[in-house]
């Protein structure tokens, strides 16, 4: 530890670009810390034993990013494949591709519309509010898709999702509700887009493969706080009222539980993401993730699926999704001051953040802090991380 030129707290994206680019292009040494046994962070993928098939640990993860810098620095790490997603969805027992289309239009109406009368049929419905301002986001959704949409596709999925009626739970969580008047249906609009072809660890293998960068597992940071030498310049991307030892009250995340199931068939739903809709339908979404890899050949004849539940997390559970009330904003902002307040301290990443990130954003804010804030502080430009 004495060795070390700066603590890296967390091995996701985030922690794992800052230390590689400490080592390799400022020579400096890095110790890297994960509580958790494994690197990666929420992005860690395995190999399930019982089918051969990488499962994605903690919730299905895609790559996709129009970051031209990013794209070209995680190349450096890994192959892509051809991988483009579709996602779908159950209501009813029927089967209706996501995000909404024209196909998905249609085939709800049960009639081939252009997409010119398919515009002026949802616009029609989504006007029933009049001029009304949404009170909730029961109407904000309806005042974007109309009715009959939100009713099939929305409403049972957010009650779900939120644990909580649509009717109560505020407006501005949905800013847009993308609707294509195409047929196109490729989930992401993103230009680079693909899986990791070794797998999602992999690439954090590389990552901290460097003689200047050792990792250490299955270490929490507030077990070692107290040997830390003082002027030890650290990077934290665990939860940002963690560190604060929840002085200022407790942010407010929901979580995900995923239920694994192998099931004794080579292909259980034949596409990796199937939505269910129905409210009657206890999960949100089934995952089949050998179809994440349709380019390998999976030898066993059993596949393995995860049936997600969405609820809130409590403080022993992984915090995945920010909720993001008025109130938890407000707490946040009382952190970041007492951080700014705080020397050599560097807060980043998703629970640093308190945002949600997709990982190409995680990554292009790591290297953004390389730049603005771990540059200059090694070369002497700043006196503080
Ligand atoms: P991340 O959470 O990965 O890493 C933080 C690390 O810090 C963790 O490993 C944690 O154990 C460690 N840590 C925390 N406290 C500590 C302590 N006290 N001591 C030591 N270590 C500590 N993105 C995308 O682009 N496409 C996708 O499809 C998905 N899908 C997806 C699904 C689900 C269910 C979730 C929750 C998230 C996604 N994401 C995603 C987002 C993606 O997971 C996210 O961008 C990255 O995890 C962000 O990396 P970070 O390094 O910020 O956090």
């Amino acid at each position: 530890l004495s060795e070390a030129d700066i603590l890296i707290v967390g091995a996701g994206f985030y922690g794992a670009t800052l230390a590689e680019r400490i080592a390799t292009q400022l020579g400096r040494r890095v110790l890297v810390i994960d509580r958790r046994r494994h690197i990666g962070g929420n992005a860690y993928t395995e190999e399930d034993p019982a089918t051969g098939v990488e499962i994605h640990r903690y919730g299905p993860h895609l790559f996709h990013t129009s970051n031209e810098e990013v794209w070209n620095y995680l190349r450096g790490f890994t192959g892509f494949t051809a991988y483009r997603h579709r996602a779908f969805s159950t209501y009813r027992d029927k089967v209706y591709p996501l995000p909404i289309n024209l196909a998905t239009i249609c085939q709800f109406f049960g009639k081939r519309l252009s997409p010119d009368e398919a515009r002026g049929m949802i616009t029609g419905q989504a006007a029933e509010l009049g001029d009304r301002p949404p009170a909730n986001l029961e109407e904000k959704a309806i005042s974007l898709v109309g009715r009959p949409l939100y009713e099939a596709f929305i409403k049972g999925y957010t009650a779900k999702q939120w644990q909580t009626d649509p009717r109560e739970l505020p407006a501005q969580i949905i800013a847009r509700l993308p609707v294509r008047y195409t047929f196109e249906d490729g989930y992401f609009n993103d230009r680079f887009q693909g899986q990791p072809v070794d797998g999602y660890t992999a690439i954090f293998e590389k990552m901290l493969a460097h003689e200047l960068i050792e990792t250490r597992l299955g270490v929490d940071f507030f077990d070692i706080k107290p040997l830390l030498p003082k002027d030890l310049p650290v990077v934290y991307t665990g939860p940002i009222d963690r560190y604060f030892d929840y002085s200022e009250g407790e942010l407010g995340w929901r979580t995900i539980d995923i239920d694994l199931e192998v099931m004794d068939t080579p292909d259980h739903q034949g596409t990796a993401i199937m939505n269910y809709a129905d409210e009657t339908v206890p999960y949100t979404r089934v995952v089949e993730f050998r179809h994440f890899n349709p380019e390998r050949q999976h030898k066993s004849d059993k596949t393995l699926i995860g049936r997600e539940y969405s609820r809130f997390a409590g403080r022993a559970d992984e915090p995945y999704y920010p909720i993001d009330t008025r109130r938890d904003q407000a707490v946040y902002r009382r952190y970041l001051e007492r951080a700014a307040a705080e020397k050599n301290l560097h807060l980043g990443g998703r629970l640093g953040t308190y945002r949600y990130l997709d990982m190409h954003q995680a990554i292009g804010a790591a290297l953004k802090a390389f730049e603005t804030v771990l540059e200059p502080y090694f070369t002497g430009k700043l006196d503080s991380v």
